[in-house]
């Protein structure tokens, strides 16, 4: 039987207790594949590879070493929320790399899009490898991989197109000679989730929105400097909030702030202030391939408005972005 292929017998994990069963069976196969060897995991802190390092710290405790790059373009909180959930409550084998200097430096002055991809992509790829460089006795490397993915393969190798560019971040260097663990790779999203609750992850991190690998650096667009990717780290912890506050955030599929380079004229405590406008993007779409525009209420777009222009430095305009799937993408770069 091919161990990439689903079942049809294999039930739907909608409930804890189908999600319990799944996790015991998986435990076990985890364990009888590893056994007492070390298994290495990319956790960037997203549902999947969250998931996949919260089993595996139940099936191989200490066997398992996370390693989290934090490239310096995350949202506000993220990297924070990874060392506390799995550094300090799960007490995983956590390795901590702060590459923002490295990412920043590399990013300097870079304002076109693909070769801003490249750079953090190939970037990601070299920290991760160095820091595994480092680490003895490696045998396994887990990957938060799900059936999606293995279908979205299948279906570019039929069709002979490699599988989007953007998918590689964070990818499996070609020369690493690790056996693979993928404990979900049969899943589809909704049962990841179900399976992460189970765990006992929060639910703000197994229902998180999805978040690009570049991260912050394609909404900050053109050549990222320090003091736009502030002020976007923070307008876009104020929309989140906000769209938290009013239940948009249940609702909506991605929600973001993006923020262009460029400034207009403006004026704060009665002195002109030139400042960076804050692009609000909120859709819905099934799989990112068409998205239509989420209507957000106008006493939330104004609230969100008076805090961005009132609380981030830098900011003195905020715009809504109405542009569907096509003729826009959901990201801006
Ligand atoms: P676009 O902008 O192509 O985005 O309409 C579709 C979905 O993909 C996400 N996205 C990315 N995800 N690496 C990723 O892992 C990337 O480089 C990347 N670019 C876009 C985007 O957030 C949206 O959900």
């Amino acid at each position: 039987m091919d161990c990439n292929v689903r079942p049809e017998s294999m039930l739907r994990i909608t409930t804890k207790e189908l999600a319990d069963k799944f996790i015991d069976e998986q435990v076990e196969l985890v364990r009888r594949q590893v056994g007492d060897k070390k298994v290495l995991l990319a956790l960037s802190g997203g549902v999947d590879s969250s998931v996949v390092a919260a089993l595996l710290i139940k099936a191989i405790g200490k066997q398992l070493v996370c390693v989290h790059v934090n490239h310096g373009l995350m949202r506000k909180g993220e990297s924070e929320q990874v060392i506390e959930i799995f550094g300090k409550e799960l007490d995983a084998n956590l390795v901590y790399v702060d590459a923002t200097d490295r990412f920043l430096g590399l990013l300097e002055d870079v304002a076109d899009p693909e070769k801003k991809r490249k750079i953090i992509g190939g970037e990601f790829i070299k920290v991760f490898d160095e820091e595994a460089s480092k680490l003895e006795g490696i045998s396994f490397l887990a990957q938060g991989t799900i059936y999606p993915d293995i279908l979205e393969s299948i279906k570019a190798a039929e069709s002979g197109k490699p599988v989007k560019s953007h998918h590689n971040v964070g990818g499996l260097p070609e020369d690493m000679q690790f056996e693979l663990v993928e404990p979900i790779k049969l899943l589809y999203k909704d049962e990841v989730r179900v399976v992460g609750e189970a765990l006992g992850l929060p639910h703000a991190m197994v229902y998180r929105q999805p978040f690009p690998g570049p991260g912050l650096g394609v909404r900050c667009l053109g050549a990222i400097t320090r003091d736009r990717l502030e002020a976007l780290r923070e307008a876009d912890a104020i929309l989140r909030e906000e769209f938290d506050n009013c239940g948009l955030a249940e609702k909506v599929w991605q929600y973001f702030v993006a923020i262009p380079d460029m400034k207009s004229v403006g004026v704060r405590n009665d002195m002109r202030y030139e400042g960076w406008p804050a692009i609000i993007r909120a859709v819905n779409t099934k799989d990112a391939m068409v998205a239509t525009i989420e209507e957000i209420p106008y006493s939330v777009l104004h609230k969100i408005t008076d805090r961005i222009t009132g609380e981030v430095e830098g900011i003195n305009r905020v715009l809504l972005d109405l542009t569907p799937k096509p003729t826009g993408t959901i990201e801006w770069e």
